[in-house]
């Protein structure tokens, strides 16, 4: 089983282009997954998702644990992959006693508050040059190798816990910064992507308060409707070609 966690769709397309190519392999949502019975048979589990200020995001953690807690990792093959725009920095350490194998694969920005994401030219060399990343993981997961894809230098603990804080005081009061603009239609799009199910409808989008700030919404509203306060006005979205069709 190979789950994952994803906002834009890059852990997504990750996760789906190993299982892929690997025979009867499926890929698993796990913002909500609780039946962990389902791993008993598992020939390999993997973990897929986006690093969020220098380390993985807390739901990604929070699942990590859970999962840990059930299953008998002698018996199982254990992977992650993190998925990142500027650095996986200290993001292994949080998995290091849990895996057997750790990948990283730098993809295009998700992030469209804090930073941009990348126009299509610099997109499309992301993507491209992915794939051949990620086609040499899927060997290495189905040759079940043990293969730790970089340690952090040391001091990238302290470093990476840094850019967590910063990046939780970044999006302290992000689900209330959440809004849709007047160029919204109803198509009511946003709630089918949200992953944690943060999003209602009356006469126009709700947010609730169980936002983990993924950018699914903003990025994936067909008419670019939705806003983070002020900044993302004017910029440019950014969705994983693969995830177009998909929903929760
Ligand atoms: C809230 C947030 C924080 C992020 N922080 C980092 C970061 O610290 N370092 C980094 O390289 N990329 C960071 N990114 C970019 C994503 O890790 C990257 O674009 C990832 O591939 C997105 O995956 P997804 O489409 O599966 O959500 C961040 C993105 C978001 C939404
Ligand atoms: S996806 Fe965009 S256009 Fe559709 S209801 Fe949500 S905010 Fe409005
Ligand atoms: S409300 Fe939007 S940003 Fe928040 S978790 Fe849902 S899709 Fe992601």
């Amino acid at each position: 089983m190979i789950f994952y966690f994803s906002g834009a769709g890059n852990s997504y397309a990750v996760a789906k282009q190993v299982a892929d190519q690997i025979e009867g392999e499926q890929v698993v949502p796990l913002a909500r997954f609780n039946d962990f019975k389902q791993c008993d048979n598992a020939k390999q589990i993997g973990i897929v998702f986006p690093c969020y200020g220098a380390s993985a995001p807390d739901i990604v953690l929070d699942f990590k644990n859970k999962l840990f807690s059930h299953i008998n990792k002698e018996n199982i093959y254990v992977f992650a992959i993190i998925t990142y725009a500027n650095s996986a920095a200290g993001s292994y350490l949080d998995f290091k006693e849990d895996v057997d194998a750790w990948f990283k694969v730098k993809m295009p920005e998700s992030d469209i508050y804090s930073t941009s994401a990348p126009g299509p030219a610099k997109q499309k060399s992301l993507l491209d040059k992915s794939v051949t990343e990620i086609n040499n993981f899927a060997k290495d997961i189905l040759n079940k190798k043990d293969t730790i894809m970089y340690r952090p230098i040391p001091g990238m603990r302290f470093i990476s816990k840094q850019g967590n804080k910063l990046i939780k005081h970044i999006y302290k009061d992000f689900d209330k910064k959440l809004y849709s603009d007047d160029k919204c239609i109803g198509c009511k799009l946003c709630i089918k992507v949200c992953p944690v199910q943060n999003i209602t409808f009356d006469e126009k989008p709700v947010w609730g308060s169980s936002c983990v700030n993924c950018f699914g919404c903003v990025n994936r509203c067909p008419k670019n409707a939705i806003q983070v306060g002020k900044k993302t006005k004017n910029k440019k979205r950014y969705v994983h070609p693969d995830y177009k069709n998909i929903y929760y």
